[in-house]
């Protein structure tokens, strides 16, 4: 079992440092955020992922996690450094910010005294492993420090992360010493995955290429729910019937409302933007952004098609977070949404399982007036008296709704089923007024 530090305890490193440690060996996880670490030292999680919360009490009461400030003691003894920081789109066009990979590195260099492998797990611009190395190599202090640089992408779901970590489709690795590369796949020998092993370039581009083709993916099927709708297929069928086709799969073909969150957008943006400075137009990056933003206009559009003017109505909203199974708004459609239906003039009444604390701090950052967005306990709340009905995220709860209860207390009975969460024939049989994304009425 290995000695580990993982710096950064946001959704990645928490993830992979609790993990890493569940697996026997011993992490020791560093924030720069007093706050963050002294919540975490009190069992207080930074993010909401399911099995997250008992993975990190059970692994900090075997006394092989734990979480400091500290460079110099999350460093001690450590084989292996994972950076874990994040890399926001900066402003620059999309491109990925590197100040808080640069400035891990630069820390780690500063308090490093024997020799250790460093691993990038943060999404980062190819060529950024050798930016870690200059920097490293730059700012070191001690004559007994040394060590390797090797590019881990990480490819973990939120809300689905620990099955992710537990059970990967591959591990990629990769680095200009094979031999560090192969020290690192050790530590992951338990979960029985395939191993790429390439250079540092390669490795960080998989990712990108990675996350790119899945909104492709679903910008695709985007698309083609536009066109079914035009002429009167259900892209659900369309989607079940491609999937079948092994080369195509049921994978992220589900129509709806596109992609959101903190990967996909800033990734796709990011490798939009080192194409363009490679001199490149990446025509179907850019496509594929333009349909994934389209998607969320065209929700608006069918509510004021049906409604007129929005002035004076009120909309319910069903969902805020990205997607299912996390709190986290960022990028998330019904922001965007509600931002554009309250300055029509609509106000909204909204619902989510778990993301309330932040889609109003959202929204707030969006500058929505907070007074026009009533936050309800129930679908069933905020069903009432609204002049139409948007589900906007596909969580479970929205599946199994007694909908003839929606429809009873609604003031009119429009349904946008932003998630095609529901069958349109049977929501006509309850007399909705029903609209999915790219399905037949
Ligand atoms: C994504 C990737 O799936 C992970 O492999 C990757 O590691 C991660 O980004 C990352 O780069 O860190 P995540 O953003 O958590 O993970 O979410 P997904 O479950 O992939 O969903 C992304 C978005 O696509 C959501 O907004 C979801 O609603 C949307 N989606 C997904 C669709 O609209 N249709 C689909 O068929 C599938």
């Amino acid at each position: 079992m290995s000695v580990i530090c993982v710096i950064g305890t946001g959704y990645v490193g928490l993830v992979t440092g609790t993990c890493l440690a569940d697996l026997g060996n011993t992490v020791t996880c560093v924030d720069i955020v007093q706050e963050k670490i002294d919540r975490l030292n009190k069992g207080i999680l930074p993010i909401y992922e399911p099995g997250l919360e008992e993975m990190v009490e059970r692994n900090v009461e075997a006394g092989r996690l734990r979480f400091t400030t500290s460079y110099p003691d999350g460093l001690e003894n450590s084989e292996f450094i994972f950076i874990a920081v994040n890399t926001p789109t900066g402003n620059n066009q999309g491109g990925a910010d590197m100040r808080y990979v640069e400035s891990a590195a630069r820390s780690i260099a500063e308090n490093l005294d024997h020799y250790a492998i460093v691993i990038n797990k943060s999404t980062v611009p190819v060529g950024s492993g050798d930016v870690v190395s200059r920097v490293i190599s730059n700012n070191l202090k001690s004559s007994n420090a040394s060590f390797s640089v090797v590019s881990n992408p990480e490819f973990l779901r939120e809300g689905a992360a620990l099955l992710d970590f537990q059970n990967p489709d591959r591990i990629v690795l990769g680095s200009s010493e094979p031999e560090a590369a192969h020290k690192v796949a050790r530590l992951y020998l338990q979960l029985r995955a395939p191993f790429v092993i390439t250079d540092l370039y390669t490795a960080e581009m998989i990712k990108y290429a990675s996350n790119a083709f899945l909104a492709t993916k679903i910008s695709f099927i985007n698309e083609m729910a536009q066109i079914c709708e035009r002429l009167g297929a259900d892209v659900k069928q369309v989607a079940l019937g491609m999937g079948y086709d092994k080369r195509i799969g049921h994978a992220f073909l589900d129509a709806g409302l596109g992609y959101g969150g903190s990967c996909f957008p800033k990734d796709v943006r990011a490798l939009a933007h080192m194409a363009d400075e490679a001199g490149l137009h990446p025509q179907m990056l850019r496509a594929v952004m333009d349909i994934n933003h389209d998607q969320r206009r065209l929700v608006v559009s069918k509510l004021t098609n049906m409604l007129g003017s929005l002035r004076g109505t009120t909309i319910g909203i069903l969902g805020l977070a990205f997607k299912p199974n996390t709190d986290d708004m960022r990028e998330a459609p019904a922001v965007d949404i509600i931002h554009w239906v309250t300055s029509q003039g609509a106000t909204v009444r909204v619902y989510d399982p778990v993301a309330t604390k932040t889609g109003r701090e959202a929204l707030e950052r969006e500058n929505v007036n907070l007074n026009d967005v009533a936050f309800c306990k129930t679908p069933y709340e905020v069903a009432e008296n609204v002049d139409a009905l948007i589900i906007v995220t596909d969580w479970n709860e929205f599946k199994s709704l007694n909908m003839q209860k929606i429809r009873g207390s609604m003031r009119r009975p429009i349904l946008i089923d932003g998630r095609n969460v529901y069958e349109p024939s049977e929501m006509n049989r309850y007399g909705f007024i029903y609209r999915g994304m790219g399905r037949a009425t």
